[in-house]
């Protein structure tokens, strides 16, 4: 038996709240949405019933218009800024006002395909498509095929270079008062810094004040990208969310969701830049493509059967990124400006960014550099620990410790 998945399995269940999992103790004290959905991947590796809780628990935060907001405050706790006081929602659970990435039916396919139960994923996967076509209807009024993120929070990946000209644009001032707890779990060199939280404040004083009505947010959003990232990864969810609906005999959803499919696609494509050899996302509100070089601009592998000449250059950039690195694959171009390879999103190497990236180049025939992305991830685990994020050059954990969505990469790379 491999003492680490032993160990994976142990933070999961120190992590567990009742069904539903914690990111980490203390730094993330609640039910966050995409951290649960590669959790409940995890789980349903060994443990089909729990992984089915998981996905249960974060559905009891949907809201009635089918967003599944960021967090789910089941219970209270003062370890974590900002709370429910803050997001002024109106959910019967406290809620936050914003969504995170939708890998929600990737897990779900995964896990139904496992057990088959067709009364345990029905509910689920109705949830999904409620919040799928939430998507595309709130974040996407125009039907372009990209989705729109109003946070930078929904990316999952905060303080990414992404934002810093978007962001820049936000006021620094807010109603709130901004009283950060995450710089007393976190060393500050490894955390967003004060005026990225200033901001991002800001965004949801801005979103409370529209009484979080999505046709009201989206014409008075100061920050809006349609977003490369999240976009690949409906995209993917979307095929999955396609598969289950054929499963469960839905011919007409699956209609339904093929026609999304097939516009997001499209779309994707078109925003190929083949001089940079990545995607890029679209900052809406300059209407300027945003070239700051991070993972996101490779998550599109995950979702499309790419040409082998857009593979074959996309493979040699991320080459390029990850060379003398002890650790791949950094979130920032290395040596570039706004590199920093400790601190959150501006540099670091993340375990399920790695998963994304390893199924994508998978998807796209490119197994040797998969198998080498595996390892070093997998490896980096090894020797320092379930670490929220790993610095690329050293290959120290970093951020919080004890960390569920590391435990469950781990697993899912490892079995
Ligand atoms: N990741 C954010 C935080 O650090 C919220 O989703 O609090």
């Amino acid at each position: 038996m491999n003492m680490h998945l032993d160990h994976a399995k142990r933070i999961l269940a120190t992590n567990d709240r009742g069904g539903y999992t914690v990111p980490a103790d203390r730094l993330y004290p609640f039910q966050w949405n995409w951290d649960s959905a590669f959790v409940a991947m995890g789980f349903a590796l060994y443990d089909t019933d729990r992984a089915y809780r998981e996905l249960e628990r974060l559905v009891e935060g949907q809201w009635a218009d089918g967003m599944i907001p960021h967090i789910v405050f089941h219970q209270p706790s003062d370890t974590y800024f900002p709370g429910p006081d803050v997001w002024r929602t109106s959910h019967s659970i406290p809620t936050s006002g914003i969504t995170q990435p939708p890998v929600f039916a990737i897990a779900l396919r995964k896990l139904h395909e496992t057990t088959n139960d067709r009364a345990r994923t029905q509910p689920l996967y109705e949830a999904a498509l409620k919040w799928h076509r939430w998507w595309y209807a709130a974040r996407d009024p125009e039907g372009t095929g990209l989705v729109a993120l109003l946070h930078p929070w929904e990316s999952g990946s905060d303080n990414s270079p992404a934002w810093d000209i978007a962001l820049a644009r936000v006021p620094t001032t807010s109603d709130t008062l901004v009283i950060r707890k995450d710089t007393g779990h976190v060393n500050a060199s490894m955390r967003p810094r004060d005026d990225d939280y200033k901001r991002f404040i800001h965004l949801v004083d801005v979103y409370a004040a529209c009484g979080w009505k999505p046709a009201e947010q989206w014409q008075k959003a100061p920050f809006k990208v349609a977003e490369i990232q999240t976009t690949a990864i409906l995209l993917k969810a979307g095929e999955d969310l396609e598969h289950i609906a054929g499963m469960l005999g839905r011919s007409e959803d699956a209609d339904e969701i093929a026609a999304f499919n097939e516009k997001t696609r499209k779309a994707i494509l078109a925003q190929w830049r083949s001089g940079l050899s990545r995607f890029v996302s679209r900052d809406l509100v300059s209407g300027l493509d945003i070239e700051a070089p991070t993972q996101a601009g490779f998550i599109p592998l995950l979702s499309l059967d790419l040409n082998e000449a857009v593979v074959d250059s996309m493979v040699a950039e991320m080459q390029a990124w990850s060379k003398g690195l002890k650790v791949g694959f950094p979130t920032t171009k290395p040596g570039i400006e706004s590199w920093e390879p400790k601190r959150y999103w501006r540099g670091p190497a993340w375990a399920i960014i790695n998963w994304l990236l390893i199924d994508g180049l998978r998807r796209n025939g490119r197994f040797d550099e998969a198998e080498a992305l595996r390892q070093s991830t997998t490896t980096a685990i090894e020797a320092r620990g379930f670490a929220e994020y790993f610095d690329p050059l050293t290959g120290e954990g970093c951020g919080g410790g004890g960390f569920s969505w590391t435990a469950a990469a781990y697993m899912a790379l490892v079995i």
